[in-house]
């Protein structure tokens, strides 16, 4: 039976007053790369933390690998390598040094140091002392040393944190490559364009508990095209609209937007404005961006 590679069910961890993780949902296949997205403070690391087993959940369940985490952890562990927002290195050890303590610690083979250095470029900068890297070298590392002994399962927690839009791409290649290998990668972060060209499955969480999980595709489709319309009388517009059944919503000083099905909809309603007598200054169709979508979403209400 294809069992989930993780399945978490009303997951919730509290610290003090905070509901940090709230009944939450979640499903990730095997192979895939979910992208595990909310802003700042929604519960993404301690929903990470609870995977590692580094902390314990106060409710609910996690089933890693079919099996449930608690009775599994070390041996669920061995098979899942990961990565905590900034890697733990030794500035003054070459990388390969650094990659050598992780091997004396895991058990692994002297192969297993070349191999992780080729998975992840670092080949050439091997021999260099950590404290000369770059962020996204040092990035890079750290991912060598959590795809130590051939995990079946990668848990980042934001692995382009703070790096640039080179090393973003970098990362983001790195990481496209391991499906292939047989490696399921589960990472979070706030920023939807830095997951959405490469995540195939997405889950948004926002205070704590899980309000999307699906495709990009099914992401996008959740939102519709909308028109919007810049016109002389912005508020009767906004009445002609309503009164014909359309859901237009007045957006600040100079536009409205109108939820709508493609391009017809955009003619039929710019010929209801003129009939009814309005200036249209301006009138387009737009898509939104998944960016826009994910803003939307997590936005405070
Ligand atoms: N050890 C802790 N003690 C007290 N509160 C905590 C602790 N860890 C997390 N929290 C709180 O739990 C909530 C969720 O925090 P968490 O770090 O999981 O969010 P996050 O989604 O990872 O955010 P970010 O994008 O900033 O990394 C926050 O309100 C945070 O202040
Ligand atoms: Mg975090």
């Amino acid at each position: 039976m294809m069992h989930n590679i993780i399945e978490v069910q009303r997951l919730s961890r509290r610290f003090g007053m905070t509901q940090a993780v709230n009944r939450l949902y979640l499903q990730v296949p095997p192979g895939c790369i979910y992208g595990f997205l909310g802003p700042n403070g929604a519960g993404k690391t301690t929903t990470i933390r609870m995977l590692l087993g580094l902390i314990k959940p106060d409710d609910g369940s996690i089933h890693i690998f079919g099996r449930p985490l608690r009775q599994n952890e070390r041996d669920i562990l061995s098979h899942t390598g990961s990565l905590m927002e900034t890697p733990a290195l030794y500035p003054h050890l070459t990388g390969r040094e650094n990659l050598e303590l992780v091997r004396r610690l895991t058990g692994g083979s002297r192969k297993e140091i070349s191999r992780v250095l080729a998975v992840t470029g670092m080949e050439k900068d091997a021999n260099r002392p950590v404290k000369e890297y770059s962020l996204g070298m040092r990035q890079r590392l750290g991912l060598a040393a959590a795809m130590f002994g051939q995990p079946e399962l990668l848990i980042l927690d934001e692995p382009t944190n703070g790096l640039d839009p080179a090393g973003i791409h970098e990362i983001r290649e790195l990481i496209c490559r391991l499906p292939k290998e047989g490696i399921t990668v589960f990472l979070s972060s706030h920023l939807l364009n830095e997951v959405e060209q490469m995540a195939t499955r997405i889950g948004i969480i926002k205070s704590g508990s899980l309000i999307f999980q699906g495709s990009p595709d099914e992401l996008r489709s959740r939102f519709t095209d909308y028109v919007s319309v810049t016109t002389d009388r912005l508020d009767e517009t906004c009445s002609v609209l309503r009164s014909s059944g359309w859901q237009a919503v007045h957006r600040g000083n100079n536009h409205l937007t109108v939820p709508v099905n493609g391009y017809a909809d955009a003619a039929v309603i710019n010929a209801e404005l003129v009939r009814a007598g309005h200036k249209v200054y301006q009138l387009g169709l737009t898509h939104p961006s998944l960016e826009d979508i994910f803003l939307t979403l997590t936005e405070n209400q």
